[in-house]
């Protein structure tokens, strides 16, 4: 049986030589565990769930299928990203569904933000399951459960996210390799496991994805004006040498226009809002204090390079008053 609770005297996985202990541990754990059987995974591309499918992976192949549902919502490249790197490089059995129209129909006109996470949660459920259904011979799934889920879960922080949202037809055994470790011990454990470090040292992306960031009723184009202008503050961010060191930085596009002007013609577009924040445990933020020359050229690119977009402002708020996200 694999181990269940995180032992007291354990010691803490900074090294590689101590992640690929864990990691022979697992495999041979897993393997006891599931035998011959197959294992199935909701492979999202976040650090939790990518660093399970690379353990699993070793330990039992391509008795692991993976689903990656592409709900429309992850971040410009995120999709190419899992394709490229579990297909491509990890050979994983690996599939790929495209529920872009499905989220996106089922969303259109909802305003309220609670709404919005409970549609994104239940139709990611529904899509899994259906993908579930049409597999034979599965009967574990697997989950990047982590020990501070534990903890939250005990403490009745939140709910974590387990098995227990499947229909009733969907009975699986858990498979949880990672459910001892702490944050950053994932990280150097997927690291040890090949994964690139774009995957392993990610800032922290909410589940409903950029749903939450493209305010009140997505449409399509005010979404993609989400993307594009994350796409270029990452990439500037990378070029700053602050990737990796701001804790979480994103874009905001809010559903009001304002006047301005762009080759000498009048024009009614959206502004981008800039996030980027530092906090310990999200339950308050301060706001990064980025160099001005900085700010204004992500301005320059953003309001040249994103359709529908004429201006751009950077939150000065910490947490409390706003929270992180605006919705
Ligand atoms: P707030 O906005 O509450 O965010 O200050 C704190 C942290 O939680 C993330 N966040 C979410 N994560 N589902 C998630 O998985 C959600 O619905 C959600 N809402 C906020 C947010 O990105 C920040 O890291």
């Amino acid at each position: 049986m694999p181990i269940l609770t995180r032992p007291e005297n354990m010691q803490r996985i900074t090294t590689v030589e101590l992640a690929e202990k864990f990691i022979a541990e697992q495999v041979a754990d897993v393997r006891a565990q599931v035998g011959n059987k197959k294992v199935l995974l909701a492979l999202s591309g976040g650090v939790d769930s990518s660093v399970v499918a690379a353990l699993l992976i070793r330990a039992i192949g391509k008795q692991l299928v993976c689903v990656h549902v592409n709900h429309g919502l992850l971040r410009k490249g995120e999709p190419e990203q899992v394709i490229r790197v579990f297909k491509g490089e990890m050979d994983a059995n690996l599939i790929y569904v495209d529920a872009v129209d499905r989220f996106l129909t089922k969303l259109a006109g909802v305003s309220d933000p609670e709404t919005k996470r409970r549609i994104i949660g239940n139709e990611f459920i529904e899509v899994f399951a259906e993908e579930a259904r049409r597999l034979e011979g599965v009967e574990f799934l697997a989950q990047g459960t982590i020990w501070p889920d534990i903890l939250e879960s005990e403490h009745g922080i939140k709910a974590h996210h387990n098995a227990g949202g499947l229909p009733e037809d969907l009975k699986f055994e858990l498979v949880e390799p990672v459910r001892i470790l702490f944050k950053d011990e994932v990280r150097v454990v997927g690291k040890a496991l090949g994964l690139p470090d774009n995957m392993v040292y990610r800032q922290p992306f909410p589940g409903p994805g950029l749903g939450v960031r493209c305010l009140g009723a997505i449409t399509r184009d005010r979404l993609e004006a989400v993307r594009e202008s994350d796409a270029i503050l990452r990439e500037e961010f990378a070029s700053a040498g602050l990737a990796g060191k701001v804790w979480q930085y994103f874009t905001i596009v809010p559903d009001f226009r304002s006047v301005g002007v762009k080759d000498g013609r009048r024009c009614d577009e959206w502004p981008v809002i800039l996030r980027a924040v530092n906090t310990r445990d999200a339950m308050t933020a301060t706001v990064e204090d980025l160099p001005f020359a900085l700010l204004q050229r992500i301005t320059d690119r953003i309001t040249h390079e994103v359709r529908g977009v004429n201006r751009v402002l950077y939150d000065l708020t910490p947490k409390p008053t706003g929270t992180i996200e605006w919705e």
